[in-house]
């Protein structure tokens, strides 16, 4: 479907005009198209249905508790990473025996929270983790259910090296070998219930070749240990499950479950996967003011969002597509570099770009950043963050209002006066007190 469509050049989401939704919420503002989010979980979730995996969405992709939500009522899971994600699913309805909790650095605090919620499955990046776990199983009377978040070692083909984690240099996993040794010390430890075996190399990978050579690796260790008498029920497969952010195609879900179903099914284990920015990445853009339009060696096109708002492009040189909401193509393009208001040189959403030559006060769409964009936002240069919206036909929702300023200081002590309480009425955090 086209979520975000041009009628008589002007940008709607679903069937609600952009202006309509930055005159009512301002800018930047982040837009979801409910529809897509729907489609494309249904999508993804049918292309695996030979194995009727567990949908575990990834949560770090965009973890709005309405968006979270609407994929519980989908029946989703998910793969969360922090006591913080644990706490959102929970919130938005997603039952724990739908839930596996992923991360190198889980700590005892979050591990315990997590056991005592009662989710599906660990998965148990180091043996220190894994040590961890037993003791609080112990402890706790409850056996901690783990996998093993095995390293395959493949290189995966993703547009940065930060996302790329199937290598055997990276802080992800465990090696196989290590973990084969890992299993069998796990198999003694009464703390813990061994349930699965899991792996993830990566994400915005357009290629299924990766997943298949990590996949028959993986499989393998695991015909091994059944041979030791050591019975796995599933495996995780894990997200990084690409989409095209320029006009190229990309794969679908189609395509990754058919290269991975035959050796799935051969298995016999019960499958969970966990794509992120598959469901939610296409779903969203972010919607921006241009604030001036300065001429100096390069035409710097200056917008309200900068890189606290989405990172992406500063953090992985990474590509959105940036486009006036309101078209006039009878005017000239020229190329710009859309930056930001914030004190960097990299603080950018576009370099070198083509776009119509825009005007100060028009409206900008950012596309593609449903996944990734608001969850990456941070408040830096003390900026609040961006309203989220969620469309469905003529109806929009506020899902997450703008933060304010009182937002950006609440919690923050005055050491200087230790009487101090930064509560202040409107965005007045009030006049210096005495001594
Ligand atoms: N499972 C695990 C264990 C993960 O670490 C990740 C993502 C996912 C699933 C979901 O991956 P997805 O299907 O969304 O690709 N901030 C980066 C992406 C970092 C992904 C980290 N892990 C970006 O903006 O491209």
């Amino acid at each position: 479907m086209d979520a975000f469509s041009y009628r008589e050049g002007k940008l709607f989401c679903e069937d609600v005009p952009a202006e309509e939704l930055v005159a009512q919420f301002g800018t930047p503002l982040y837009v979801y198209s409910r529809a897509l989010i729907v489609e494309r979980y249904r999508e993804f979730r049918k292309a695996f249905a030979a194995v009727d995996p567990l949908m575990a969405y990834s949560v770090k992709a965009n973890g709005n508790l309405s968006v979270l939500r609407l994929l519980a009522d989908e029946g989703s899971g998910a793969d969360i990473v922090s006591g913080g994600e644990l706490q959102r699913a929970r919130l938005a309805g997603i039952g724990p025996e739908r839930i596996v909790f992923s991360g190198v650095g889980k700590t005892v605090t979050e591990l315990a929270a997590a056991l005592d919620a009662g989710i599906y499955g660990f998965n148990v990046e180091s043996e220190g983790e894994l040590r961890q776990l037993a003791a609080l199983g112990e402890a706790t009377g409850l056996p901690a259910p783990v996998a093993l978040r095995v390293n395959p070692d493949v290189q995966s083909p993703t547009p940065h090296r930060y996302t790329r984690t199937g290598h055997h240099d990276t802080k992800f996993g465990i090696p196989i070998d290590e973990a084969r040794r890992l299993y069998r010390a796990a198999a003694q430890m009464p703390g813990l219930r061994l349930r699965g075996i899991d792996f993830h190399i990566g994400s915005q990978i357009l290629e299924t070749r990766p997943y298949v050579v990590a996949l028959s690796r993986v499989l393998e260790l695991v015909a091994d240990l059944r041979r030791e008498g050591i019975e796995l029920e599933y495996i995780d497969v894990g997200g990084g499950f690409g989409i095209p952010y320029d006009d190229d195609e990309g794969l679908d879900a189609a395509a990754f479950a058919s290269a991975l179903l035959p050796l799935l099914h051969e298995s016999g284990l019960r499958v969970v996967v966990e794509p992120g920015r598959y469901i939610v990445g296409p779903a969203g853009v972010l919607l921006t003011r241009v604030l001036y339009v300065k001429q100096l060696a390069k035409t710097f096109v200056i917008t309200d969002a900068g890189m606290n708002d989405l990172l992406r492009p500063s953090h992985y040189a990474s590509y959105h597509r940036v486009a006036p909401a309101e078209l006039h193509p009878e005017r000239e393009s020229l190329k710009v570099d859309v930056v930001g208001p914030i004190c960097e040189s990299g603080d950018f959403l576009a370099l070198d770009r083509v776009v119509e030559r825009v005007r100060e006060g028009e409206l900008l769409v950012i596309s593609t950043t449903g996944a990734y964009g608001f969850s990456m936002a941070s408040t830096y240069n003390a900026r609040p963050r961006p309203a989220e919206v969620l469309v469905e036909g003529r109806t929009s929702r506020l899902v997450r209002r703008r933060e304010t300023l009182d937002d950006l200081v609440r919690g923050e002590l005055d050491l200087l006066r230790p009487s101090f309480v930064p509560a202040g009425g409107g965005d007045d955090v009030g006049p210096p007190g005495p001594g």
